[in-house]
């Protein structure tokens, strides 16, 4: 593959296990931002939120980005922010291919319910979770429709959401397998 296939979309929507199972698929290599950084600073992202503050989360995350699109042919899945910074975006669309996972809130609810593992949802949840999933999709949906394909995991498996990128990337002849 000439270009990279770059995964977008709020928490919940699936990124990283589709990311993961997309390469696997495409027999290319796989980069999950959030976890790059993770390893990087030896520890999980609330804990990073908790000792060093968001700004400087979002600092390792430019950073993480401009390391993974400087490689060709793989898979990036990004962390839901990631696309607030347009100077991100601008990097990973340069030679990449940008997916935008989407679902509905209820699902994203079931899907992120466990507090205590994102910390940009948790700081927002005054006890009415999808209330805060449903403000911030809304403050980010414009960012997370700049994408060259949109698809909808809600009622999807891993393997099915594979299945429709790879129909998209062979109509545009980024695939030929
Ligand atoms: C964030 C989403 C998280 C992670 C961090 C911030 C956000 O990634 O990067 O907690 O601002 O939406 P996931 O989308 O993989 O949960």
């Amino acid at each position: 593959m000439k270009h990279n296939v770059v995964l977008i979309g709020f928490m919940g929507t699936g990124k990283s296990s589709t990311g993961r199972a997309l390469a696997s698929r495409l027999g290319c290599a796989f980069v999950d931002l959030d976890q790059k950084i993770e390893q990087e600073c030896g520890m999980r992202i609330p804990e990073i939120f908790e000792t060093h503050g968001e700004d400087f989360f979002r600092a390792k995350e430019a950073e993480a980005v401009k390391e993974a699109a400087g490689r060709r042919g793989i898979v990036i899945s990004t962390g839901g922010g990631t696309v607030k910074n347009p100077q991100n975006m601008e990097i990973l669309r340069r030679h990449g291919i940008v997916i935008s996972l989407v679902a509905r809130s209820e699902v994203i609810l079931s899907r992120t319910r466990r507090k205590g593992k994102r910390p940009v949802l948790d700081r927002m949840d005054q006890g009415d979770r999808k209330q805060a999933i449903e403000n911030l999709m809304e403050e980010r949906r414009a960012l997370y429709e700049k994408a060259d394909y949109v698809v909808d995991t809600s009622d999807w498996s891993p393997f099915q959401v594979v299945e429709d990128i790879c129909r998209y990337l062979k109509m545009r002849g980024a695939m030929h397998a």
